[in-house]
């Protein structure tokens, strides 16, 4: 069972922790190489290439999620970096120590699977503290790791409960605990909120991150959810069939998509056909000047940067449009606005207007992005 896995590591000092949580976050700098890299690292089974020759970089103390769609090779990635799967080509590196032959026990990484895997017949306090346990770590050092560590979870309470007895989100923290209690370089998370209903999920987020600071280590999260990526990580990897589509900060990722994918996969987005013609870009009436190849583009906007009711003038592009769809969501109302050349969707608060009604709407040109579609 994987918490048998990096017993009798203890890559973690008091102050390797303060280190990593020093350098914070982002991309490694020169002077200080990234903890793990991944160079031209691929899997193919078979045929099917689960993933294609690809090159990573994780800094200590990042929080970096692997977002993409189910199938586009997340846990492949992942098992790849943990040791569970060898690569079909590439090398791993985890602290400049080239680790790619090495077995996940030897590997200074823990991983916590979707499925919690727990003991039974154990209490949480044995569950946790099981790893060390096998180690031969002594009693009285294991009694006070366990208490940190279950107290780093807010499990001290539960802590000589049966696991059996435990809610989901309190087995995914007995999880986590037996993972961190081996203080790995680098914890791997295989979409471990997968089971849990969305307001744990998001209570979990901010334990996540909460805990991401206070054992100042490198987490690699696995999820399908852009949402979630965006709540937990400083860095986004997104993944479109074996390939990384775009990587970055959640910024990034969502207000300069660099393709058609990423656009759709990561957030709601409109797009309106255009040309872009000698450096301008015409489309439903509006033009602007673009650089980039004669032929077809896309404009992509997301509904949020639209404005509704605007006077012309007042924004980069107005339109006008009839309203032919509206949706009352909750916290705001969504409209499907035909505009010359297409219709976009648009979010408001006006709840008096309604569909066959005619409106304004416009936006500036910074939110807007073009992707082309010509070869
Ligand atoms: N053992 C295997 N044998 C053959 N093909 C596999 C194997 N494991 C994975 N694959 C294939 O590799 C691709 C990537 O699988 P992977 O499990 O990494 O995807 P994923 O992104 O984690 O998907 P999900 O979100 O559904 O968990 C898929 O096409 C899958 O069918
Ligand atoms: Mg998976």
């Amino acid at each position: 069972m994987q918490m048998t896995r990096d017993i009798g590591r203890q890559s973690f000092s008091a102050s390797g922790m303060a280190a990593s949580a020093r350098a914070g976050v982002g991309v490694a700098t020169a002077s200080e190489p990234s903890l793990v890299q991944l160079r031209q690292v691929s899997k193919a089974y078979g045929e099917v290439i689960a993933v294609h020759p690809l090159d990573l970089e994780i800094a200590a103390g990042d929080f970096l999620a692997i977002l993409g769609p189910s199938g586009c090779g997340k846990t492949t990635l992942l098992r790849m970096l943990g040791g569970f799967i060898k690569p079909t080509s590439g090398t791993v590196s985890i602290a400049g120590e080239d680790v790619t032959a090495q077995a996940p026990e030897r590997r200074s990484t823990n991983m916590v699977f979707q499925s919690y895997g727990l003991f039974p017949h154990m209490n949480v306090r044995q569950n946790v503290g099981y790893g060390l346990t096998i180690a031969g770590v002594a009693r009285a050092e294991i009694q006070k790791r366990v208490d940190e560590t279950l107290a780093l979870v807010r499990l001290e309470s539960l802590a000589n409960s049966r696991v059996t007895e435990l809610s989901g989100g309190q087995q995914q923290r007995v999880a986590l605990a037996r993972a961190l209690i081996m203080r790995p370089k680098v914890l791997l998370l295989d979409e471990p909120l997968a089971a849990l209903d969305l307001k744990l999920r998001k209570a979990m987020h901010t334990e996540l991150r909460t805990l991401h600071k206070a054992v100042g280590g490198t987490f690699v999260f696995v999820t399908h959810d852009q949402g979630e990526a965006m709540a937990l990580a400083n860095r986004i990897v997104v993944m479109d069939k074996g390939r990384v589509a775009q990587q970055g900060t959640a910024e990034d990722i969502y207000l300069r998509p660099s393709n058609h994918f990423v656009s759709t996969f990561v957030g709601e987005v409109n797009f309106i056909a255009g040309t872009r013609k000698a450096g301008q870009v015409e489309f439903g009436g509006g033009r602007f000047a673009d650089p980039g190849s004669d032929g077809k583009v896309m404009v992509g906007i997301r509904p949020e940067s639209i404005l509704l009711g605007v006077q012309e003038g007042t924004t980069d592009f107005h339109f006008s449009g009839v309203i032919r769809e509206k949706l009352f969501l909750g916290p705001f109302v969504q409209y499907v606005v035909e505009i010359p050349g297409g219709s976009v969707t648009v979010y408001g608060r006006a709840l008096r207007l309604g569909e066959g009604d005619p409106i304004t709407l416009g936006w500036s040109a910074t939110d807007h992005w073009v992707v082309d579609t010509h070869g």
